[in-house]
């Protein structure tokens, strides 16, 4: 399962992108107000910059016109841009436009496997399922996942990745994976936390104590000259 960060936060990517465990990054308009960054343009250049993997920029206009161009600008940002549309009929229509000239298109604001359905006909690199929307209205995200996955491996001509959005805590990760969800998006602190355990904690206190009794150094110690 890759991993992207679900962020406009250029030092949290950069922090993340450090781990090694950062596949890419998506953005959407809410995320990018919230960075207070003037230049949308220029973020997603930065954000290109420090992470090779697919970065998701989302279009601003909704009419099919405005978007095309959008899409087009975006993609001339970097290499590894994806644009994002909207799960509407003139977003559809503007991912299989730029599908066919090459351009990856995240698809947005899924929220039935028949609009999953949709992007994978309109030739969209990514489709966005909204599992923690879903569960906010008393439906269960995840069960969407299960849906879309089942469906897609039907035919091997579908070659959309389903992308995990909307996900707020590592069961949401957990069992997409066990779905065989391509990738999940996810806010920096999920991504953190997925490596919490209290087991972990509990057991690294007990090896830090007792090599302390030991009185050993790892460093200090000369490597055995051996054959
Ligand atoms: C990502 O592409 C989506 O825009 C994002 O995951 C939405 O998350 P939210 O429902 O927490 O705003």
């Amino acid at each position: 399962m890759k991993f992207f960060a679900d962020t406009a936060d250029i030092a949290e990517i950069r922090d993340l992108a450090a781990t090694g465990l950062l596949d890419g990054v998506t953005t959407n308009p809410s995320l990018v107000a919230k960075s207070g960054r003037s230049s949308f343009v220029e973020l997603i250049a930065d954000i290109c910059e420090v992470v090779d993997g697919p970065v998701s920029a989302e279009v601003a206009a909704i009419d099919f016109e405005t978007m095309l161009k959008e899409g087009r600008h975006l993609a001339q940002i970097a290499p590894n841009v994806a644009v994002k549309v909207p799960l509407t009929p003139a977003g559809l229509k503007v991912c299989r436009t730029l599908a066919n000239e090459g351009t990856m298109v995240n698809v947005t604001l899924c929220f039935s496997a028949a609009q999953a359905i949709l992007a994978a006909k309109a030739g969209a690199a990514f489709v966005s399922p909204f599992v923690g929307r879903l569960d906010d209205i008393g439906q269960n995200g995840l069960n969407l996942i299960a849906e879309i996955v089942e469906i897609y491996n039907q035919y091997p001509a579908f070659t959309t990745e389903v992308l995990v959005a909307s996900v707020r805590n590592p069961i949401h990760v957990v069992e997409s994976a066990r779905m065989g969800a391509h990738v999940a998006t996810m806010p920096p602190a999920v991504i953190r936390s997925l490596a919490n355990h209290p087991l972990t904690d509990k057991g690294l206190s007990q090896f830090v104590a007792d090599w302390q009794k030991t009185g050993q150094d790892i460093l200090s110690q000369e490597l055995p000259k051996r054959g």
